[in-house]
């Protein structure tokens, strides 16, 4: 079996970037997966929102925009998944190509633009689902709209009774002008129209952010993430910069996401947990690929963390790695829990 998965792994990676990740949509809808059988030992476990979590490691958003394999990706080993982006209306997104791999640098760029088919079709496939294990839908705004906000609450009233959580994405680099709603003004209408919406009770928010920002952006938008009362913020999504990069594709136009990003989006995360209370829950993304990664961002402040470009590169096992390396570094320090190092190095 471990050979087939290698054959089929090196066959992908002859592909181009997007026909490889079509094509295994269509394996993890036909359930030609491999499973992660065995469950988690009780240490990786995490409670969050009042739910409790069977390890900290979650799919980032982009790879199931449709909501289409979510289960699928559960029974890999990921302790929770995000689906999305979903935009209200279906939209077809940037011409291709617009998804590059940067093997030298174990990184992607992407400019794909929100493609997607729309909120109503992501509904109907989270309706469908066996709902045990956590998953949450991230939601944007369609490239034509003529009000931004608006296209949130409408998907955010659609979609968020079917997820265990919704992410609210400002931080796409490939929708013109939508990282303007990390501005103080707007985000604080926005999440002022998201709350609205959600009523009493309901579902957490979470905000995703660029990894571009700068001190006095991460203290405004600390600030309305407080005054908001959300339940927590993702750092972060594919970054503008170009730090230096060995590969051909280095000046392709889009967001930068893999290895590369690491260093600055945990930086990012450590400042956004030392200006948010305890209570506000931080998702730690960009990078990932090893359990020392994973661990280094739950010591920065992470209750959770996702990843997506690694798993371009080292494939489905990739999952259990990471939850065995995790486990070791715990060990290694003498925590008896992922509780214990949230923070633990801030
Ligand atoms: C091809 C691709 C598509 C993505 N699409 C989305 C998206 O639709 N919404 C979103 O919030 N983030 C999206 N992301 C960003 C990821 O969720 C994640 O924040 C980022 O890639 C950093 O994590 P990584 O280095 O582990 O990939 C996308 C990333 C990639 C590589």
């Amino acid at each position: 079996m471990a050979v087939w998965y290698a054959l089929a792994d090196l066959f992908l990676a002859r592909l181009d970037a997007e026909t490889a990740h079509g094509l295994a949509i269509r394996a993890l809808k036909s359930g030609l997966m491999p499973r992660d059988r065995g469950a988690d030992p009780p240490s990786l476990a995490v409670k969050v929102w009042g739910r409790s979590l069977p390890n900290p490691i979650g799919l980032a958003a982009g790879f199931d925009k449709d909501a289409r394999v979510p289960d699928a990706m559960l029974k890999l080993g990921f302790g929770f998944v995000e689906c999305g982006t979903v935009t209200p209306k279906p939209q077809a997104g940037n011409p291709r190509p617009r998804l590059f791999r940067l093997r030298e640098d174990r990184a992607v760029i992407n400019r794909m633009g929100f493609n997607n088919r729309g909120m109503d079709e992501a509904a109907r496939n989270l309706a469908q689902r066996r709902k045990n294990g956590i998953v949450g839908i991230n939601i944007g705004a369609n490239k034509e709209t003529s009000d931004r906000i608006a296209d949130y609450a409408q998907s955010f009233a659609r979609l968020a009774p079917l997820a265990d959580y919704v992410t609210v994405n400002v931080s796409s680099p490939n929708t013109p002008g939508l990282r303007g709603l990390q501005n103080k003004e707007e985000l604080s209408q926005l999440l002022a129209a998201l709350t609205q919406v959600r009523g009493g009770g309901g579902h957490p928010i979470l905000l995703k952010i660029a990894p571009d920002l700068d001190a006095h952006a991460l203290d405004d938008i600390a600030q309305v993430v407080i005054a908001s009362r959300i339940e927590g913020v993702i750092v972060s999504n594919t970054t503008i910069a170009r730090p230096p990069l060995k590969s051909g594709h280095a000046s392709e136009a889009g967001g930068l996401s893999g290895k590369p990003l690491f260093q600055p989006s945990t930086e990012i995360l450590r400042q956004m947990r030392a200006r948010l209370p305890q209570d506000i829950v931080l998702i730690g993304v960009g990078g990932i690929s090893s359990g020392r990664d994973a661990y280094e961002k739950i010591l920065a402040g992470a209750s959770l963390v996702q990843l997506y470009t690694a798993l371009v590169y080292q494939g489905p096992s990739l999952v259990g790695r990471i939850k065995r390396d995790l486990l070791a570094c715990l060990a290694r320090d003498g925590f008896t829990s992922i509780a214990a190092a949230i923070g633990a190095r801030g």
